[in-house]
C-alpha cells in the first residue's frame, strides 16, 4: 500500500517523536528544578502531545501492513543558563522536526505514495502551530523578565494548558 522507502522514514520519524518527547520531559525537569511549575505542566503536556504523533504514525503504519519496531532513543540538552533556555531549544527542535516531515512529504510526493502524501499533510498543519506555539513561549517570556511577579503570572498561565 506504500513504500517501502517511505515506511523507513516514518519509522524514523516515530524515533524522532518518541525523542521530542524526551527532550521536553528534560525542560519539565529543568523548570521543577527552578520553581516554575507552569512551564513545567506545559511541556509535560507537550511531552504527551509528542507520544500522540508517534502513535499516530504507528498506527498508520501498522494499518498499511508494515512491521513496525524500535531503536535507541537520543539524548537530551541539559544545564540552561535561565527560563528562556529551554524555549529557544523547544524552537529550534520543532524547525528541525518540520524539515524532516517536508523531507518525508517530499520523497512520498516524488514517488507517488499518495497515501502516505496525504496522512503527512495532518502532520505539516500541526507542525506550523508547533512553531507557533514556540514562538509565542519565547515572545511571552521576552515581555515578562525572568523575574519578578510577571513571570509568577505567566508561570499560572502555563499551568493552564489542557492540550
Ligand atoms: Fe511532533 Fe512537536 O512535533
Amino acid at each position: 500500500m506504500i513504500t517501502k522507502e517511505i515506511a523507513k522514514m516514518l519509522i524514523e520519524q516515530i524515533n524522532l517523536e518518541l525523542h521530542s518527547a524526551y527532550i521536553y520531559l528534560e525542560f519539565a525537569n529543568y523548570y521543577e528544578s527552578q520553581n516554575l511549575p507552569g512551564f513545567a505542566h506545559w511541556y509535560k503536556v507537550q511531552a504527551g502531545e509528542e507520544y500522540e504523533h508517534a502513535d499516530r504514525i504507528r498506527h498508520f503504519l501498522i494499518e498499511a501492513g508494515e512491521t513496525v519496531t524500535f531503536s535507541p532513543i537520543g539524548d537530551t540538552v541539559k544545564g540552561f543558563k535561565d527560563a528562556m533556555g529551554p524555549l529557544k531549544e523547544g524552537l529550534k527542535h520543532e524547525q528541525f522536526i518540520t524539515a524532516s516531515i517536508n523531507k518525508i512529504y517530499e520523497k512520498a510526493v516524488s514517488l507517488k505514495d499518495h497515501l502516505s502524501a496525504n496522512f503527512l499533510q495532518w502532520f505539516i498543519k500541526e507542525q506550523g502551530e508547533e512553531e507557533t506555539n514556540a514562538q509565542n513561549n519565547i515572545d511571552k517570556l521576552e515581555m515578562v523578565g525572568l523575574g519578578g511577579t510577571a513571570l509568577y503570572l505567566l508561570d499560572k498561565e502555563f499551568a493552564r494548558r489542557e492540550d
